[in-house]
C-alpha cells in the first residue's frame, strides 16, 4: 500500500452514502467511533463531521487489511477504500442516515492512533462540564456540539447575506480602545509603550458605529466580539458575540423592521420556521407591570395583577404598610393549584426571596372557604373586591408580594417563570419574540446618589419627556427598545442623540461634570458638533441566539472555546501568571491586596 496520502482522496462525507451508491468504490476518512469484532468479521462506525458509516472488514476478503483492523481501538483517524455495499436482510439501521449500506474495506490507512478518550463522544453522557471543557476539542466531537457550531456558521452567513442584500456595510472597530460604559466592568490591557496607560477590550462598538454614522457610511454592521467583566450566568459569558448594527436617517421603527425581516429570514432558512409578524410590542411599563420584568416570556398567560387599592386599608399590617409606604401589593393566581403541599409553599416563599421578598403571602380557595394564613385580616368585601380582581375559582392558589415596586415585580416575576416552567405551561417549541420599548432613560441610584442610564448615555430621550430632563430624570422614557425572545433579552438599542446640546444634558443628567465629560468623551461631542446624522441602531447577543435556535440552556454549548462561571479556560488555563520579563517591559509590577 503506498503511504502517499494523494492516492488516497476522500470521495464522500460518512452521512452521505445510500442505496444508490451500492457498487461504487468509495474513500472515507475519520474516527473510529466504535469498533465491534464478531470474532471474524470487525465492523467500525466510521465518524466525520456529518455522520457515519458502517465500514467492514471481512477476513476472507482481505485478510491483511482485516488483521490491521485488529489495532483499531476509539477515536483513531483512518482513510478506508472499499466498496459500498447493501446490508444484510435484518441489518438495516432505520435511526442512521447510511443505515441500509456498508462498506467492504480493501485498504485502511491508519493517519494517527488515539489515546482512550476521557469520555465517550456520544451525546448524552455523563461527566461534568468541567471535564468537557478541559477536553473541549474531544467535546466538540460529539455530534450535538458538531450541529450546534454547523447551526453557528450558518446563522452568521445568513445574517451576513440578509444584511448585505439590505445595503449595510461590514465594517471593522478597534478592539484595543477607550472604555465604553455598557454597564460592566471593562478588561484592560496594558500598554507598554506607554508606560501606567490602558487601553479597555470593547463592551461594545457602541461609540465607533456612531462613528461611522457620523463619517457617512449610513448602514454598518458587524458581527464582533465584546468583552464584559461581569458575574457569568448561564447566558452570560465574558467574551461573546453581538450582531451589531446602526443606521442614519432612520427612527425606531425602521430599525424594528429591519431586525425583524432579519428574524424571519433566520428562522425561515435555518428552521424552516415562518415568524408572525410585526413582532408584538409591549411598552417597559406594560411589561413591568403584566410580567414583573422587562424580557418577558410572552408563551403564557399566568400575569402578574395589581392589588394595592384593595390592600391599602385591610388589616393585614404587612400588604396595608407596603402601599402606605409607597410600595404595591401584587398576586398571581395559580389556577388549579390548590394541591401544592406546605413543603411547596415553603421552596416557593424561598425562592422568592432570592429577589429580596420578604415573605410570600397565599391562599388556597376551597370550596367553602379560604384556607390562608392571612384570610382573617380581609373583610368579606375585600374578599369579594379580591376574587373578582383575580378572577378566583374553587380549586386556585393565590400568591401574593408586598413590598417595593421593584421588589414585587422582581420576584413575582421570576417566580412566574418558575411555575410556568415546573406547571407545564410553556411551549417548548414556540419562539415567542416581542419588542420591549419606551425603556426610562435612567434609574436613580440611591448608593451612588445618581441617576444611572438604563441603556447607555447616548441614548435619545422620547419627545415629548424632552422637557423633564433636568426637572424629573427618572421619569424621562428613552427612544430605546429591547428584542426579547422566550424570556431572554436577545438584543437592545436605540436611537442615539445626535446633538451636542442634549448629550451635554444627559452627561450632566447622569452626575458627570463637564470636565469629566469632556476627558471621556470629548471626541464624540466634537464628532457631533462635526454634523452628525439622525441615528440608531441595535445589537444582538448571537450566543444567546444560538442557544435558542438549537433549544439549548447554556450559551456555553454553542460557543466553541467558551469560559467557566470563574471566566477561566480550562483547556489553556488562562488567566495565568505573566512572566517576570513581560510584567518588567510593561512597567508594571503586581502586588495582591488583602
Ligand atoms: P447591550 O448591552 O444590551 O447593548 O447588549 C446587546 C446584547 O448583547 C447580549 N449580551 C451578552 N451575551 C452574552 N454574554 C454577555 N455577557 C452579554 N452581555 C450582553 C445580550 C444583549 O441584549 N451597544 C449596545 C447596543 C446598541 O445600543 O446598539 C449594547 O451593547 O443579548
Ligand atoms: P406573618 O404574619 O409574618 O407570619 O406572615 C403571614 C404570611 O404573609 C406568610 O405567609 C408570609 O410569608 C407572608 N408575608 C410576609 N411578608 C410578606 C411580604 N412582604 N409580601 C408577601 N407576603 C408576605
Amino acid at each position: 500500500m503506498s503511504d502517499k496520502l494523494g492516492e488516497m482522496r476522500r470521495t464522500h462525507n460518512c452521512n452521505r452514502l445510500g442505496t444508490a451508491d451500492v457498487g461504487k468504490e468509495v474513500v472515507l476518512m475519520g474516527w473510529v467511533q466504535r469498533r465491534r469484532d464478531h470474532g471474524g468479521v470487525i465492523f467500525v462506525d466510521l465518524r466525520d463531521r456529518e455522520g457515519l458509516t458502517q465500514v467492514v472488514f471481512n477476513p476472507e476478503i482481505e485478510p491483511q487489511v482485516h488483521e490491521k483492523a485488529h489495532d483499531l481501538r476509539n477515536e483513531y483517524v483512518l482513510g478506508v477504500r472499499g466498496t459500498v455495499q447493501p446490508r444484510p436482510e435484518g441489518m438495516i439501521n432505520p435511526n442512521l442516515p447510511t443505515g441500509t449500506i456498508e462498506v467492504m474495506v480493501n485498504e485502511l490507512r491508519i493517519f494517527n492512533a488515539a489515546e482512550t478518550p476521557p469520555f465517550l463522544i456520544e451525546d448524552r453522557i455523563d461527566v461534568s462540564e468541567n471535564v468537557r471543557l478541559k477536553y473541549r476539542h474531544v467535546d466538540l466531537r460529539r455530534s450535538r456540539l458538531q450541529k450546534n457550531l454547523i447551526t453557528r456558521h450558518r446563522a452568521a452567513q445568513n445574517v451576513r447575506s440578509y444584511l448585505n442584500k439590505s445595503g449595510f456595510l461590514e465594517l471593522e472597530t478597534p478592539m484595543l480602545t477607550k472604555a465604553t460604559p455598557e454597564g460592566a466592568r471593562d478588561y484592560l490591557v496594558p500598554s507598554r509603550v506607554n508606560p501606567g496607560k490602558f487601553y479597555a477590550l470593547p463592551q461594545s462598538p457602541q461609540l465607533f458605529k456612531q462613528l461611522f454614522m457620523i463619517a457617512g457610511f449610513e448602514k454598518y454592521y458587524q458581527i464582533v466580539r465584546c468583552f464584559r467583566d461581569e458575574d457569568l450566568r448561564a447566558d452570560r459569558q465574558p467574551e461573546f458575540t453581538q450582531i451589531d448594527v446602526e443606521m442614519s436617517f432612520v427612527g425606531e421603527e425602521e430599525i424594528m423592521e429591519m431586525t425583524e425581516g432579519m428574524m424571519a429570514q433566520l428562522f425561515d432558512e435555518i428552521c424552516g420556521i415562518e415568524l408572525p409578524r410585526p413582532f408584538p410590542r409591549l411598552t417597559y411599563a406594560e411589561s413591568v407591570a403584566r410580567y414583573g420584568l422587562d424580557k418577558p416570556d410572552i408563551r403564557f398567560d399566568l400575569e402578574l395583577t395589581d392589588l394595592s387599592d384593595i390592600m391599602k386599608d385591610v388589616g393585614f399590617k404587612v400588604f396595608a404598610g407596603a402601599v402606605k409606604s409607597g410600595g404595591v401589593v401584587k398576586a398571581i393566581n395559580a389556577k388549579g393549584c390548590i394541591d401544592f403541599s406546605r413543603k411547596e409553599l415553603d421552596d416557593l416563599t424561598e425562592f422568592v426571596s432570592i429577589y429580596k421578598a420578604k415573605g410570600m403571602a397565599w391562599i388556597k380557595v376551597r370550596e367553602d372557604a379560604w384556607q390562608s394564613p392571612i384570610a382573617k385580616f380581609f373583610s368579606d368585601p375585600e374578599k369579594a373586591a379580591i376574587t373578582e380582581r383575580l378572577n378566583i375559582e374553587p380549586g386556585d392558589l393565590i400568591l401574593f408580594g408586598a413590598d417595593s415596586e421593584k421588589v414585587v415585580n422582581e420576584s413575582l416575576g421570576h417566580l412566574r417563570n418558575h411555575l410556568g416552567k415546573r406547571l407545564g405551561l410553556i411551549d417548548e417549541n414556540a419562539f415567542a419574540f416581542t419588542w420591549v420599548t419606551e425603556f426610562p432613560l435612567a434609574e436613580y441610584d440611591p448608593a451612588e446618589k445618581r441617576y444611572d442610564p438604563l441603556h447607555h448615555p447616548f441614548t435619545a430621550p422620547m419627545d415629548e419627556d424632552m422637557e423633564m430632563l433636568e426637572t424629573d430624570t427618572g421619569a424621562v422614557r428613552a427612544k430605546a427598545y429591547d428584542l426579547v425572545l422566550n424570556g431572554f433579552e436577545l438584543g437592545g438599542g436605540s436611537i442615539r442623540v445626535h446633538r451636542t446640546d442634549i448629550q451635554r444634558k444627559i452627561f450632566e443628567a447622569i452626575g458627570l461634570k463637564p470636565e469629566e465629560s469632556e476627558e471621556k468623551f470629548g471626541f464624540l461631542l466634537s464628532a457631533l458638533d462635526s454634523g452628525a446624522p439622525p441615528h440608531g441602531g441595535i445589537a444582538l447577543g448571537f450566543d444567546r441566539l444560538i442557544m435558542l435556535l438549537c433549544r439549548e440552556s447554556s450559551i456555553r454549548d454553542v460557543i466553541a472555546f467558551p469560559k467557566t462561571q470563574k471566566a477561566a479556560c480550562l483547556m489553556t488555563d488562562a488567566p495565568s501568571d505573566a512572566d517576570k520579563k513581560q510584567l518588567d517591559e510593561l512597567s508594571i509590577r503586581v502586588r495582591m491586596m488583602d
